[in-house]
């Protein structure tokens, strides 16, 4: 049975779908991203690039250690294992108990099937994703200090953005099976891009009144 829900309850309901299925996508490249400073910081790894110096600056910095590449990579595959082994029951109730309820507007359903059900595509995705973002991390960090900014000393929108751009990158290699972010519907990559500064800012600031974090940035 269809139920004939108030516009405005329709137009909310479809934005936390639209909002829903653009997190799924990118969940194994955040939980990377956010495991990374908390757990790393806590262990005395190696730095990658042993210290040395380039252009008069550290190449990557203290901050871009072995040990936290390969932790936060692990715990994003991991947590993206796990999210495909929850796939199946999740899509399975949002298109049933959802969306046959309520015909959402914006989202077709195979859209469900394609991006949040359990796929080889999802699994692949899960597999680069993380280290993806991890790399990129890294990229953002040799620009920062070629742009003579210290470690930890924030740049705004490239600490933001720098691990989207590494998993929007390595998930290239899926191009010839289709798998690639770039293939994803592109509003979904759009509202990423978007908000993912804003969900990095608010992380950061609680992470920071946890003391999980030193800077607030
Ligand atoms: N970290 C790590 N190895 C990585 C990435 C992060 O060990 N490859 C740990 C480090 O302890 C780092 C912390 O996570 O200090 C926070 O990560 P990030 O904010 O990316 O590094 P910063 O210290 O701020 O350094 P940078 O200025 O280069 O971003
Ligand atoms: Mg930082």
């Amino acid at each position: 049975m269809i139920v004939q829900l108030p516009a405005l309850i329709r137009v909310f309901l479809d934005a936390w779908l639209v909002f829903f299925i653009a997190m799924w996508v990118i969940f194994p490249a955040y939980l990377a991203n956010a495991v990374a400073v908390p757990l790393a910081r806590r262990i005395h790894f190696r730095p990658i690039d042993r210290g040395t110096f380039f252009l008069g600056q550290r190449v990557l910095g203290d901050g871009k250690t072995v040990g936290g590449f390969l932790l936060a990579s692990v715990v994003g595959i991991a947590g993206g294992l796990v999210q495909q082994l929850v796939a199946g029951p999740v899509a399975f109730y949002l298109a049933n108990e959802w969306t046959l309820v309520y015909h959402p507007l914006l989202v077709p359903s195979w859209h469900l099937s394609t991006y949040v059900a359990p796929s080889v595509g999802g699994v692949l995705r899960a597999l680069l994703l993380p280290p993806g973002a991890m790399a990129g991390d890294l990229l953002g960090s040799f620009i920062k200090r070629r742009l003579g900014i210290p470690r930890g000393r924030s740049a705004p929108v490239l600490d933001q953005v720098d691990f989207l751009a590494g998993a929007f990158l390595l998930s290239l290699v899926l191009l010839p099976v289709q798998e690639s972010l770039l293939d994803i519907d592109p509003w979904y990559i759009l509202l990423i891009i978007i908000i993912t500064p804003p969900i990095h800012l608010a992380v950061n600031k609680i992470a920071y009144k946890l003391r999980l974090k030193d800077v607030a940035s």
